[in-house]
């Protein structure tokens, strides 16, 4: 069989080509349905995941994410070769809109064959951790920030390039099945293997660019008509702001704030870090408030006191933050905040914040040292702490440290000023 197309025919290669993208396609589209289908099962609130659940999806996605930028370069590698190819002539060209479709249909599939999977590899490069590429590249991508807008941006364009893939392919198998069963023509013989199409006789084949331009036009009318619906200006559900921030703002203040031993806590971050699946995932608490009161000592001793209510629905992490914040994990419907209340304490090396942190419905003692310095009236602190979830009844289901680490490290840094008196 020949390898290289004629004005009448397939070649090999575009055969190969063209049903090994086929197979890979129609197995990934499956595979993205029921990966995207169990995510959700997991984020959802109402259904308890088991370690069993959260592996299987993971490797459903490891599969669906491989695969896909296999496809990706499968494509690149079919769509250079198709450059440089003849494209065999309609069979029955004089059907002017017939053809003018297919061809359409076909910009569609060639687009689309870059733009899903494009699209789904930026999504997973801008989001942190969750279920892996098995490829030793493209974890993240040049340009692609890890950032949670770029991430809800790209998965709402794989999605919407998927509804165009979808259509088109459904449109295409429909021409190649009326080719056989009602035209009965050689349009289907001709893609596949044997011998077929050579006594095919060579018509001229029109060529315009009208096809491309009408496949532009879809792609823009698709994202045109999903930003009339709403869905990019629909923020991620995480980063939504909660009833849960509101308390945390009301939290009890102790009257001696107002004190001079007061600080007003001007910016800080809280962040915890996780290992999933072997990768580090760190999160961030966008809202919290401290109470601190704190007098320098002259030596080793009471300092002043510290009080942190943290909304635990303004943690964002990674891939999971829905999954974190379900009932085997913070349960933020029934416990949505935390809160650490300590003693601090000047201690010959440094600083110590020593009582207690309530998450869930357990409080336990810990002890936050950290380190301080105060220039002016304003004071700079940054402390360190690990904890052990599995002491705060947090992801109980999952107990394999390979899963899901047991260990979460705790960071804060913050700055505040002295409160007027
Ligand atoms: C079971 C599924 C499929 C069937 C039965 C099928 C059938 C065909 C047939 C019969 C042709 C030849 C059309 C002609 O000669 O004018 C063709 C061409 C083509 N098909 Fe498919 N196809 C299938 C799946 C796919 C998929 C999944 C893609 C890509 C996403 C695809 C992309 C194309 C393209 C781009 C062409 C134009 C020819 C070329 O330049 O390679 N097809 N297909
Ligand atoms: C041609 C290749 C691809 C096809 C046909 C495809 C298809 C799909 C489908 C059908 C879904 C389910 C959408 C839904 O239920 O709303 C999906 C979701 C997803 N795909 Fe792909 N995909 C491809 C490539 C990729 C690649 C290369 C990656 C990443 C490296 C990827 C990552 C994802 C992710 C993360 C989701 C979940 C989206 C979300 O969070 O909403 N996909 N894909």
């Amino acid at each position: 069989m020949p390898l290289h197309n004629t004005s009448n025919r397939y070649g090999a290669v575009s055969k190969v080509f063209h049903w090994l993208t086929a197979l890979l396609i129609l197995t990934e589209i499956p595979l993205g349905l029921i990966a995207n289908g169990m995510a959700q099962d997991l984020n959802s609130p109402g259904i308890v995941s088991t370690q069993a659940d959260i592996q299987r999806t993971a490797l459903l996605f490891s599969i669906h994410k491989t695969t896909g930028v296999l496809i990706f370069f499968v494509a690149l590698a079919r769509i250079l070769w198709a450059l440089t190819q003849d494209k065999p002539a309609p069979l029955h060209p004089e059907r002017r809109l017939e053809t003018f479709l297919a061809e359409t249909v076909h910009w569609l599939l060639y687009g689309s064959l870059v733009l899903v999977p494009l699209t789904g590899w930026i999504h997973h490069a801008a989001t942190v951790g969750f279920a892996p590429i098995w490829w030793s590249f493209g974890q993240s991508l040049p340009l692609v920030p890890k950032d949670e807008t770029v991430s809800h941006l790209f998965a709402t364009l794989h999605v919407i390039f998927i509804y165009v893939l979808l259509v088109a392919l459904a449109l295409h198998v429909a021409g190649a099945i009326k080719h056989q069963i009602i035209d009965r023509d050689a349009t289907l013989r001709r893609m596949w293997f044997g011998g077929h199409g050579t006594d095919l006789p060579a018509k001229a084949a029109p060529h315009t660019a009208l096809p491309a331009v009408a496949a532009l036009i879809v792609w823009a009318a698709a994202l045109g008509f999903a930003a009339l619906s709403g869905v990019f200006a629909s923020e991620p559900t995480a980063s939504e702001p909660t009833a849960a921030a509101a308390d945390s703002a009301s939290a009890p203040a102790d009257p001696d704030d107002t004190a001079s031993a007061g600080w007003q806590v001007d910016e800080g971050t809280l962040n915890i870090t996780i290992t999933q699946m072997g990768s580090t995932v760190t999160g961030t608490f966008a809202d919290w408030t401290a109470d601190i009161t704190f007098e320098e000592p002259a030596a080793p001793g009471p300092a002043g006191t510290v009080d942190v209510t943290i909304a635990i629905p303004s943690l964002t992490l990674g891939g999971v933050t829905q999954q974190a914040m379900g009932p085997d994990f913070f349960d933020v419907e029934n416990f949505p905040t935390a809160r650490f209340e300590a003693e601090i304490e000047k201690t010959t090396d440094g600083y110590v914040a020593t009582g207690t942190l309530t998450i869930r419905d357990t409080t336990l003692p810990v002890t936050l040292p950290f380190d301080l310095t105060i220039q002016d009236q304003t004071a700079t602190m940054t402390g360190t702490l690990q904890l052990q979830r599995l002491d705060y009844q947090i992801g109980q289901s999952v107990t394999d440290p390979a899963s899901l680490g047991l260990d979460v490290d705790v960071d804060v840094a913050l700055t505040a000023t002295r409160a007027r008196k």
